[in-house]
């Protein structure tokens, strides 16, 4: 049979659409079967795999756990304070030694207070070092989990043809300054789908321009749209979804004081009852979690019946699942 996934996932823009419709396809039978009692727990029996996060995580870190559990294998999650990298060991070493003991690596490395770049430099360095399939829990420039599970969340509420769906994904204002790995990973993936993508930002919050040169191309192949607007209104008008979060402007990076101070002007970028009038009848709010609840958003939105925060939470598991699933038994 034809090897369609490739070893590593890094960010979905290397993978051929196909093996990403698999993922996906996967991952809504596994939530459909956990919610019949199926277990799923023969697919990957005694198999291990090592996460480490070099930043903190909630959601990234218990589904990943969850997930192998479920699937009758285990995790080991490593602190990297307590491994020898801290005091030298190059990663090199650290990834062939943890091929030969287990089946799969996920690595968290998206410092903010960092050069851009670097952090995408260290997964791929896990992944070109690594026998066993890297997968990346988010750099600082992609978090390819979150938008599958994003996608998976999508096509729950609109169906499998995207075509038309109008998704805006938002600069939002924050306290705490966010990479920006899951709005670029957004443009490319739902440019891939032919939706119609617009990306609002006050100016100066411009994304990495080979990201939007990417998506543009995809845009082309999917016989979609894509525009980017500064305002927050003009991109809310009409959207089928909208995803306000904030991220730290690429420019300021990594000078957090620089970027707070950019960010001042901008505190009414914020995902408002009123905003969400402007959408779609039908439209939906996401948002990747965690959020500045009263900055970000209100509680009326996150918590009012047009959000569907939870089920992208839960979405994370389903993927997770579908990804380790197809990289761990798929090997060829
Ligand atoms: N969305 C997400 O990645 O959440 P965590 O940072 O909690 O893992």
């Amino acid at each position: 049979m034809k090897q369609i996934f490739p070893k590593d996932l890094i960010t979905t823009q290397e993978w051929d659409k196909p093996a990403l419709d698999v993922v996906i396809q996967l991952a809504e039978r596994f939530r459909t079967e956990r919610l019949a009692g199926i277990l799923h727990n023969n697919l990957l029996p005694a198999r291990t795999l090592y996460s480490i996060f070099y930043n903190p995580s909630t959601r990234t870190r218990t589904s990943f756990m969850s997930a192998m559990t479920q699937l009758g294998g285990e995790t080991h999650t490593l602190n990297p304070s307590g491994l020898q990298e801290s005091i030298g060991e190059v990663i090199k070493d650290t990834a062939g030694v943890l091929s030969r003991y287990g089946d799969a690596i996920s690595v968290r490395y998206c410092f903010t207070k960092e050069a851009y770049g670097d952090g995408n430099k260290v997964l791929r360095t896990y992944a070109k070092e690594s026998s066993v399939p890297v997968i990346n829990m988010e750099c600082d420039t992609y978090h390819p989990c979150q938008v599958l599970a994003d996608w998976q969340t999508i096509k729950q509420r609109f169906g499998e043809n995207l075509k038309g769906k109008k998704i805006t994904i938002s600069w939002a204002y924050g306290k705490y300054i966010r990479p920006v790995a899951v709005p670029q990973s957004l443009v490319l993936m739902m440019s891939r789908l032919g939706m119609d993508v617009t990306l609002a930002h006050p100016e100066g919050f411009d994304l990495d321009q080979k990201i939007i040169r990417q998506a543009e191309t995809n845009t082309t192949l999917a016989d979609g749209s894509f525009e980017i607007v500064n305002d927050m209104d003009e991109g809310f008008k009409d959207a089928h979804v909208v995803y306000p979060k904030n991220w730290g402007p690429l420019a300021a990076m990594p000078d957090m004081a620089k970027a707070a101070e950019m960010q001042e002007p901008f505190k009414h970028w914020k995902a408002t009852v009123k905003r969400m009038k402007l959408t779609r009848p039908n439209g939906i709010y996401m948002h990747c979690l965690p959020v500045d609840r009263g900055l970000e958003v209100e509680d009326k939105v996150i918590d009012g019946p047009q959000s569907a925060v939870m089920d992208q939470a839960e979405n994370r598991l389903h993927v997770q699942k579908a990804l380790l699933t197809l990289l761990i038994n798929n090997r060829g």
